[in-house]
């Protein structure tokens, strides 16, 4: 896969202003989904429902690692409540770069939930199966109440029951990459959603 980024060299490292790195989907063989400037409006439109939905109540917002980085931090400076924000670690492993394999949560850094109200946020809610796994684990924390917000959800996907409480678009049965989201770890940082093209998807490679 050839990844190319233009970019210049920082003579003065005090003139950030200077830089120009582009993260273009053209650059990066991608094809845009869903834009900048759409995930913003619909991250604060979330913001504005969490924030009308948890007044008046404990809220803690549990990020879930690492695909949750982005909008964890965007969609909290959306929220116009006292929150506390905690985070989690899910794991898939021995999946293959695009397809999950066993489920290993990582509770370690999770705070006192103890009657808290709990909002579990992740990039995207596919088969359903981590954020399953991810309310077992942080129901025996005793939080008082426990729902999730994710910024994708891929309908077509989802076997489980569950369906997540909020999401910001339903998307088809495509792998996305970008705003946290990775195909073999790298493409977190791309400001937009996109599909990698085809010939981009090394299948053999194994996580
Ligand atoms: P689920 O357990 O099938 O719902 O999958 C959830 C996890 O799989 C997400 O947190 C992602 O890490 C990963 N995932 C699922 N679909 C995609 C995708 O299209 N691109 C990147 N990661 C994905
Ligand atoms: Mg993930």
């Amino acid at each position: 896969m050839v990844v190319r980024m233009r970019g210049s060299v920082v003579a003065n490292p005090r003139q950030v202003g200077t830089v120009t790195r582009e993260l273009s989907a053209e650059n990066l063989h991608v094809k845009k989904l869903i834009s900048e400037d759409e995930i913003s409006s619909r991250v604060s439109e979330l913001g504005r429902q969490i924030s009308a939905d948890y007044a008046d109540r404990n809220l803690t917002i549990l990020g879930v690692l690492t695909g949750s980085i982005v909008l964890l931090a965007d969609l909290i400076r959306t929220i116009d409540l006292p929150l506390r924000v905690g985070l989690i670690q899910a794991s898939s492993y021995h999946g293959t770069a695009t397809e999950a394999g066993t489920l290993s949560i990582n509770a370690s850094l999770v705070p006192d939930l103890t009657d808290r109200d709990v909002l579990v946020i992740d990039d995207i809610f596919d088969t359903g199966n981590t954020m399953v796994g991810l309310f077992d684990t942080i129901r025996d924390f005793n939080p008082s109440s426990l729902k999730s917000a994710v910024l994708l959800w891929k309908t077509e996907r989802t076997t489980v029951a569950m369906e997540p409480d909020y999401f910001g678009f339903k998307i088809p049965n495509e792998f996305v990459i970008g705003y946290g989201l990775d195909y073999n770890d790298e493409y977190r940082h791309l400001p937009y959603i996109g599909v990698l093209e085809e010939a981009d998807l090394n299948e053999s490679t194994e996580t």
